[in-house]
């Protein structure tokens, strides 16, 4: 990924050494909004360090153990390597596009991973640190293999109630252990699980509650994770279960066969794994000197409130047990929920990062995450309508209206030139004065205060052109030099404001500096003034938000929603079926009579089949890969007595086959033509 580490310090103070980090994403699905609250404002806290000239490196990756991905990865007939592979590709792109900058992103199945994790566990080993004991589990016996939690699923201990995983009740939220679930059934295979013993592996967790207790209030985390670590404390510690049995995706325990290490294990070490990946590609980066326990770097961790426990616990006990030096900060942030409730597939408000992409810029994303983000653990509300407004009245209308204002003073009557004497105008000086003040609202997270200062000081620039009525000054001569002068002042508070806001908006930042003519941006530039010195055209830098893209954004969530309710190959207990259950499906060739698009729907069309004089409508989610007019006259095969299912734009009738990846690569059945409209496809 793309590289902005500028080394050299602009501030007076001393070159901070800082590593920076965002939670590995699970490597089985795609990145959604949800996400980009956490790498967003990772990035807006690394891409700020870098300004102010401290060397910060920022590095991510995929996290690609466990069952899930090897079940997923067996399903698509496919490698886990290469199934993860294509996945990493995806996220790799959508950080890009929403310009979160990393230094390196790379894999939790890597040999630099391997390698850490295999020290550190041996270290541990040797120090004592691990236990061995039988436990007593449940285990698939078709498919020989232990089964998670989330892979068993049978009726509530508690409730009664049918179809519930092996660790908690989605209808009375009781939480138990596997082995009480009623009828269990296994989920990969559909088998009645059966008990089977097992030696497992134990981080001694409880070796380091002294260490623990000290270093989570040595300010190495927020106070309101403080005071949940005092409770976990209060219940006690318990041993920590690390190992898995084969057949299971990830690296196998050195000395144990069959044994592997826990995702969880191996996912953090992925950061480390990360790195060294990065040092062994760059000169003069060196991995001991920021991973040794003397270390005067600094680690930062951002991670989201529901992995605290593995972040502040055993993540800083395995590496004081192995040798290493501990984070010096644990940023922990809430979940987002959208217009105040949980993000919802249904709703369309569970918006993948690619669909949010596909409507909008993402720089009103980033800008409405930085105006309301805070250094508290508290859910964030993205509310549409307040999305729309601060992006339109802060971004577009007080700030960018700034430089566009005066531009066209600038390009009619002053040849494009600055002009000089106006560095002791005192609302420079007062922008100056906030750029320490806003700086350490950065530093500590509270983004939203940053914003508000900022935005205080565009009104004030507003209010400034506002208030000396260029538009008539121009018109006469003898006051032309003071327009002159306030478009100078302008563009210089324009500047100001561009330093303090880079971090959130870097692609609207690189316009402005182009448009002054001026090479990218530092904190310390805030202190410069530009005089006698040539700038370009404006050109427009940001459109309003449209909410009309934001509704069909959630349209297209919806229909991703819809899409995703449909039978799905990889759906474990649907592997097999009978012969019985086979012959009540009723494949028919039908003729594609008439296709059309249908308003406001991103994927699906409007089909009119005739199965033999009897007309069936039915919704297809092949517009990525045909138009209408294609298919019209066209023969394809439906399932012709699937009940009539109420979609959002009308009533479907049925369905029809296609088959391929998705995108452009789906193709509908194409029968020959010897075929008619009626006849039974087995
Ligand atoms: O919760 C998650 O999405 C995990 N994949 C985060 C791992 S963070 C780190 F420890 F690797
Ligand atoms: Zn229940």
């Amino acid at each position: 990924m793309s590289k902005e580490n500028p080394v050299k310090l602009q501030d007076n103070s001393q070159q901070r050494r800082i590593l920076v980090t965002s939670a590995l994403p699970y490597a089985n699905g795609s990145i959604h909004i949800g996400h980009m609250l956490e790498h967003i404002q990772t990035d807006i806290w690394s891409r700020f360090q870098k300004l102010r000239g401290h060397q910060c490196i920022a590095v991510c990756a995929d996290d690609t153990h466990g069952t899930p991905i090897m079940l997923r990865a067996q399903k698509e007939g496919i490698s886990p390597e290469e199934f993860i592979a294509a996945t990493q590709a995806e996220h790799v792109k959508d950080f890009e596009d929403f310009l979160v900058c990393y230094d390196n992103y790379h894999s939790t199945h890597s040999e630099e991973n391997r390698e850490l994790c295999e020290l550190i566990y041996n270290r541990l080993n040797d120090a004592g640190h691990i236990a061995r004991r039988t436990i007593s589990q449940l285990y698939d016996p078709e498919k020989k293999m232990f089964l998670p939690d989330r892979f068993v699923k049978g009726e509530c201990p508690k409730c009664g109630s049918e179809d519930q995983y092996g660790d908690n009740c989605d209808n009375c939220s009781a939480t138990y252990s596997p082995t009480e679930l009623k009828n269990p059934k296994s989920a990969v295979s559909g088998a009645t699980p059966v008990l089977k013993d097992s030696e497992h592996f134990f981080f001694k967790l409880t070796d380091f509650e002294a260490m623990l207790k000290t270093w989570t209030r040595d300010g190495h985390v927020q106070e309101q994770i403080a005071n949940k670590l005092d409770e976990w404390f209060d219940a006690g510690l318990q041993e920590w279960d690390i190992s898995r049995d084969a057949p299971y995706f990830g690296f196998e325990i050195p000395g144990a066969k069959d044994k592997f290490f826990y995702v969880w294990v191996d996912a953090p070490m992925g950061y480390m794994a990360s790195f060294k990946n990065l040092c062994d590609k760059t000169d003069g980066l060196d991995f001991d000197s920021f991973w040794n326990p003397e270390s005067d770097t600094e680690v930062h961790h951002f991670i989201g409130k529901d992995i605290v426990y593995f972040h502040t616990l055993f993540w800083p006990a395995m590496l004081d047990g192995s040798g290493f030096r501990k984070p010096t900060k644990v940023h922990a942030h809430g979940f987002l929920t959208v217009n105040g409730t949980k993000m919802s597939k249904s709703k369309g408000t569970f918006v993948k990062a690619r669909t949010y992409l596909d409507h909008l810029d993402p720089e009103y994303l980033r800008y409405y995450f930085m105006a309301k983000l805070n250094h508290r653990v508290d859910d964030f509300d993205l509310n549409l309508e307040d999305f729309v407004s601060r992006n339109n009245s802060d971004l577009v209308n007080k700030y960018i209206n700034i430089g566009s204002r005066v531009a066209k003073f600038m390009s009619k009557n002053f040849d494009l030139e600055l002009c000089d004497d106006i560095s002791e105008h005192p609302l420079i000086k007062e922008y100056q004065d906030a750029a320490e003040p806003i700086a350490q609202f950065y530093e500590q997270k509270q983004y939203g205060r940053a914003i508000k200062e900022i935005m205080n000081l565009a009104g004030k620039a507003n209010q400034y052109i506002d208030a000396e009525v260029p538009w008539l000054k121009i018109k006469d001569e003898e006051t032309q030099n003071e327009v002159h002068q306030l478009c100078t002042v302008s563009l210089n508070l324009f500047k100001i404001l561009t330093v303090y806001l880079k971090p959130a908006i870097p692609s609207i930042a690189k316009k402005v500096e182009e448009f002054l003519n001026i090479p990218p941006l530092k904190w310390s530039d805030a202190f410069s003034v530009l005089e006698n010195h040539k700038i370009n055209k404006f050109k427009p830098m940001l459109d309003r938000v449209d909410p009309k893209k934001l509704e069909a954004m959630i349209e297209e969530g919806k229909e991703e929603a819809e899409a995703a309710n449909q039978p799905q190959l990889t759906d474990p207990l649907k592997d097999e079926i009978e012969f019985k259950d086979f012959d009540k499906v009723d494949l028919r060739i039908v003729k594609i009579i008439k296709a059309e698009h249908v308003e406001g729907a991103e994927k699906l069309l409007k089909l009119q089949l005739d199965l033999d004089g009897v007309v069936k409508q039915v919704f297809a989610g092949i517009k990525s890969a045909y138009s209408p007019e294609d298919l019209e006259g066209k023969l394809t095969v439906m399932v012709a007595n699937l009940a009539p299912r109420k979609m959002r734009f009308g009533v479907s009738e049925g369905m029809v086959l296609a088959a391929g990846p998705g995108g452009k690569d789906l193709w509908i059945l194409n029968p020959d033509e010897g075929a008619q409209p009626g006849m039974r496809v087995k």
